[in-house]
């Protein structure tokens, strides 16, 4: 299949929330869900590991203590544990008592809305879970899923291809933008992957348009100005990964 990657439902320049509206509301939340809804994005991202007792939930870090009132490793702490946790505070006290979401929360809350669901997959081993629970939902056509390991994009490539898969990468990538279009190519191939979700520090207009030569699909976090994000958009990226979904609105981006 030679075809254009199918790089966003849109076909356009796509407003992801990133862990949610994560700049108004505590990241990895229900709360960051409804904001991201309500501030109108196209897709809103989350980070999801598996805990202990199996069930796929919504935290950023290996282990809770930054962003909830516990301590402890995620993958040791059960569902029932997590569910005493208080995710919400630490952001701001009118968010007190916001629970981590399990995968299975976030995803009915963002059914049926038009914002897509965009899944971090923070952990090896959990590929199978993760389709498992958008299966039960019936959102396969709906759900991207997202990873910095080449072994879960290329599981989730197998495992379920019709699902959106992009493959994170954010290092600096020595050479001329063909070189850095090489290297990249190279990698989407190791692990099957059709669309490339770049820091927006590693990109270039050249590198953009060197991809889409190569008819890779080009997403990009995280984005927090509205003058970069207007730059991005001119360079042809496909999504743009942003804690301030507000900020491209069709105003901001001089549409
Ligand atoms: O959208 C990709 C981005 O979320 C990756 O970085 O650390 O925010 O998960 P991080
Ligand atoms: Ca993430």
């Amino acid at each position: 299949d030679d075809g254009d990657a199918v790089a966003t439902p849109s076909g356009a320049c796509e407003t992801v929330a990133h862990r949610g509206f994560s700049a108004i509301a505590p990241e990895n939340t229900l709360a960051a869900i409804d904001e991201a809804i309500r501030a109108g994005a196209d897709g809103c991202e989350f980070d999801v590991y598996q805990c202990g007792d199996g069930t796929v939930v919504l935290m950023h870090d290996k282990t809770v203590d930054r962003t909830t009132d516990g301590t402890g490793r995620i993958t040791e702490l059960s569902l029932e544990q997590l569910r005493q946790l208080d995710a919400g505070s630490w952001k701001d006290k009118r968010f007190a008592g916001e629970p981590v979401p399990t995968l299975k929360q976030a995803l009915e809350r963002l059914r049926g809305t038009g914002c897509q669901p965009v899944i971090e997959v923070k952990m090896e081993g959990i590929s199978r879970q993760v389709i498992d629970d958008v299966r039960a939902l019936d959102m396969v056509d709906q759900v991207a899923v997202i990873a910095f390991s080449k072994t879960v994009v290329q599981e989730i490539r197998e495992l379920e291809p019709k699902l959106t898969c992009a493959w994170l990468y954010g290092e600096t990538i020595p050479g001329t933008p063909e070189q850095q279009a090489d290297f990249l190519q190279s990698q989407a191939r190791e692990c099957n992957a059709r669309i490339l979700d770049l820091s927006y520090k590693i990109l270039s207009p050249e590198l953009v348009a060197e991809l889409k030569t190569r008819r890779l699909g080009v997403w990009t976090w995280t984005v927090n100005e509205a003058a970069v994000m207007q730059a991005l958009r001119r360079w042809g990226v496909d999504s743009i990964t942003t804690d301030r979904p507000n900020l491209m609105t069709a105003e901001s981006v001089g549409q």
